[in-house]
């Protein structure tokens, strides 16, 4: 039976469509998978199943993932009731809904209003706009000394390791006060965090080594303050404004969240750019000050890395198209399938750096929408720019087939990606 058939069949009581998380056809490493994009086509919502049993709606278009992500009867808190727990991805799941909380480690993307704007705005000010661009010249000079040191290899080597992955822990780690020589221990912690196959006891064990991690720091920073964004959250600690543990954990948040996302964004891109010539030969030759800009947002919107969803449960009935979201149950908002919407992208699947992809939802929507959007945007276009102009000859070491794609990961990108000139 056709997807649309088994909906209508069914109205009222929608069965899943399948399991969640879903699987990528190999052939096409960039496109949301294929049970999605059939998903999509038959309707707005739907049902998974995920390996706990429950089946809570997902949402596959656009226009209802916008409406759903500001509806304040969705709530974030993944310790309600209901919360769908599919595996891990950087923003949920660390191992368990219910009361037992375990995902607290991850702060304020995982609270609702008021508390959530209370301590997001605590962290606000270092990612404007403003306070980015002055911190541009410094990012250049990161990007440039990594570009330097790869360049004394004959090639190949892997990207992810010389560039995508080092380049946003360096500057994640100047901006929050982290001495990178401490690099081993977030990274690793990281990447257990954000893999939808760790189990419950690893992710546990890993929060629990960053937040102890995180405390030491802070203490550190108490007692030799600085001008970064540990010794501002260490001192709103001693004013009494924030407990020890809330800062702690938003520690985690910064550090996981600032690092992760964007060298995966880094190398996937880089990846899809390479695969990718002709929009790749528009980047390095049209004198359009205003397409890297585009380009930066429709590597965004094609590849949407966080491709596990936004996850929420309703707090209240909701109706939305001609279904109603009934209080206590779970919601997975696929993004990667809304920027893939033929209704807000025309011609979706087609990567187009010209197109105006401004408002996609790569970074989210609504109130939780990615506090350090303007840092990742800052960041990834030093990183495209620099590599291909400084390094015109950049092409793939290896075949497509060969490049070990995060299928595991709940924030998609490769493990390694061999790189020559
Ligand atoms: C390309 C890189 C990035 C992508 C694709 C990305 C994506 C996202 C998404 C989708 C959300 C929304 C989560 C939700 O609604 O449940 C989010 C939230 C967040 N992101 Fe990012 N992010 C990136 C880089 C960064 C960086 C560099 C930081 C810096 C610390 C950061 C910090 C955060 C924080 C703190 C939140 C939680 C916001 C809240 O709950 O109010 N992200 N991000």
């Amino acid at each position: 039976m056709s997807i649309a058939k088994e909906q209508e069949s069914t109205r009222g009581a929608v069965k899943p469509i399948g399991a969640f998380p879903m699987t990528r056809e190999a052939r096409c490493p960039f496109d949301p998978p294929p049970t999605g994009r059939a998903a999509q086509e038959a309707g707005a919502l739907t049902r998974v199943e995920l390996s706990d049993g429950t089946t809570p709606w997902f949402i596959t278009r656009y226009a209802e993932q916008r409406s759903l992500l500001s509806d304040p009867r969705l709530s974030a808190d993944s310790t309600r009731p209901g919360y769908p727990v599919p595996g891990s991805s950087y923003s949920n799941d660390t191992g368990g809904s219910g009361a037992e909380g375990a995902s607290s480690g991850f702060s304020f993307i995982l609270m609702d209003d008021p508390e959530h704007a209370r301590l997001r705005r605590m962290v606000t000010a270092p990612f404007m706009v403003k306070r980015i661009e002055a911190m541009r010249p410094g990012v250049q000079k990161i990007v440039d000394d990594l570009i330097d040191d790869m360049l004394t290899a004959d090639g190949p080597v892997d990207l992810v390791e010389a560039y995508a992955l080092p380049m946003p822990s360096l500057v994640i780690c100047q901006l929050l006060g982290v001495p990178y020589s401490d690099h081993d221990l977030f990274q690793s912690n990281s990447k257990i965090l954000i893999n939808r196959e760790a189990s419950v006891e690893q992710k546990r064990h890993a929060i629990g080594a960053l937040v102890q991690y995180l405390h030491g720091l802070l203490r550190t920073k108490t007692e030799h303050p600085a001008e970064d964004v540990f010794s501002d959250l260490a001192r709103r600690v001693q004013a009494g404004d924030l407990t020890g543990d809330d800062a702690a954990m938003m520690g985690v948040l910064l550090l996981v969240a600032g690092h992760e996302t964007t060298a995966n964004m880094i190398a996937l891109g880089t990846l899809a750019l390479l695969e990718h010539p002709d929009q790749l030969e528009r980047l390095r030759t049209e004198d359009d000050p205003g397409l890297l800009t585009s380009a930066v947002e429709e590597l965004l919107r094609y590849l949407t890395i966080t491709h596990d969803g936004r996850k929420r449960v309703a707090t209240d009935d909701i109706e939305i198209a001609g279904e109603v979201i009934r209080a206590g149950e779970g919601v997975i908002v696929a993004t990667d399938l809304g920027n893939r919407d033929p209704e807000a992208f025309p011609d979706p699947d087609t990567l187009d750096l010209g197109r105006d992809a401004r408002h996609h939802v790569a970074f989210g929507f609504g109130v939780h929408q990615c506090l350090g959007q303007p840092l990742a945007r800052m960041e990834l276009q030093v990183a495209y720019r620099t590599l291909f102009q400084r390094i015109p000859t950049l092409r793939l070491a290896t075949t497509l087939d060969q490049v070990p794609f995060k299928h595991d990961g709940g924030v998609y990108g490769v493990y390694e990606l061999p790189v020559t000139w």
